[in-house]
């Protein structure tokens, strides 16, 4: 007698052994812990993820203590993570489900996908992962699994559609948040995008690119976007233990977050000094350094001066003097953040 496991047995019957179950975000789990790490996880590793998760829920352990606060602490526990417009939608989110649920997440995929910054995966996750319904996932990996294993050629247009297809089909109504943490874990631990673990996959028997043996053709290369290389100055305007920074606009980078003055040729900057006719103790250049983004690689110099009188600088409602010693709760982006921590707090003078 042969006995055939259909494929979301497979995939559950590997959870029981091998599928993550110690994440943080699995432990006393909850839709709103659910939400907020897949919030994050979206762009970003699981390691990456867990320290910024673990500190996000002291700060912030429900939903109406989030709704509450300002959007600069959200800023602040969120700085370094990256992708900053999701902070925004998860303080927006917030506030949307505090005003108009009471503050209780919503349990049905149509208002749920509503809700700013949550796509169908997300959608899915928290209907699975946080209520114990049905709902399903397709993320990067996921797809990358399914079109591997499926042996799915098409166009790139057709291709999403038939995913959603397969994996609506294929998801189970019963453990279903089993079976979806377990082709998560597939698709990113072993269906790997080079050098797949097949010898250990639960799948490999029903597998058609490893039968066929070109799973190295999955999935279709995109076009590699080069990125654009661009040279950013900050201007560090310092007084004692003060530093100034500006509050970035909303359509930039960095948007909501705060940073020194911001030019993009030395020039500028130089005619800047010169303009504000200020009492200039010291001045200094930092080294250099790169810091990446998505789609940009910026080449970041850093010109510090050293002011005598913190009055000669005019201040707007953009800008704070942020104290060194008992810094202000905002967001601050990573190379401000390694520029303070690395250059300005060691020199401090008690
Ligand atoms: N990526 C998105 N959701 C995830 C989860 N629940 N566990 C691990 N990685 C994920």
């Amino acid at each position: 007698m042969t006995i055939t496991y259909s494929f979301s047995q497979l995939v559950i019957n590997w959870y029981h052994e091998h599928g993550r179950k110690n994440l943080p975000w699995k432990i006393n789990t909850n839709p709103y812990k659910v939400w907020i790490s897949e919030i994050m996880l979206q762009q970003t590793q699981v390691n990456t993820v867990i320290p910024y998760y673990n500190k996000f829920i002291k700060i912030f352990p429900n939903i109406n203590i989030l709704a509450q606060s300002s959007i600069n602490t959200v800023l602040n526990a969120w700085s370094g993570l990256g992708y900053y417009t999701r902070a925004h939608n998860l303080y927006s989110t917030a506030k949307i489900i505090f005003k108009k649920y009471n503050g209780i997440f919503p349990n049905h995929f149509s208002n749920i996908i509503k809700l700013p910054g949550i796509g169908k995966t997300t959608a899915g996750a928290i209907l699975s992962f946080g209520f114990n319904l049905y709902g399903c996932i397709l993320d990067g990996n996921v797809k990358r699994t399914l079109l591997r294993h499926f042996n799915i050629r098409a166009q790139k247009k057709t291709i999403e559609k038939k995913l959603w297809t397969i994996i609506k089909f294929i998801t189970p109504i019963h453990n279903t948040h089993k079976f979806n943490q377990a082709i998560i874990d597939i698709g990113s631990l072993i269906c790997l995008k080079s050098k797949p673990k097949c010898k250990i996959c639960p799948l490999k028997k029903t597998c058609l690119s490893l039968k066929s043996n070109d799973w190295s053709t999955y999935p279709i290369k995109n076009k590699i976007q080069k990125k654009i290389k661009k040279k950013i100055f900050f201007l560090i305007i310092q007084y004692k233990n003060f530093i100034l920074l500006k509050k970035n606009q909303f359509n930039t980078i960095w948007k909501g977050l705060y940073c020194f003055p911001i030019f993009f040729n030395k020039l500028e900057v130089l005619e800047k000094i010169q303009k504000k006719n200020i009492n200039i103790n010291k001045q200094e250049i930092f080294e250099s350094f790169v810091h990446t983004l998505s789609h940009i690689k910026f080449l970041c110099f850093s010109i510090r001066i050293e002011i005598q009188e913190k009055f000669c600088i005019k201040k707007t409602v953009d800008t704070i003097w942020f104290n060194l010693y008992n810094p202000q709760s905002i967001g601050l982006p990573s190379p401000i953040k390694k520029i303070i921590n690395e250059k300005l707090l060691p020199f401090l003078k008690n």
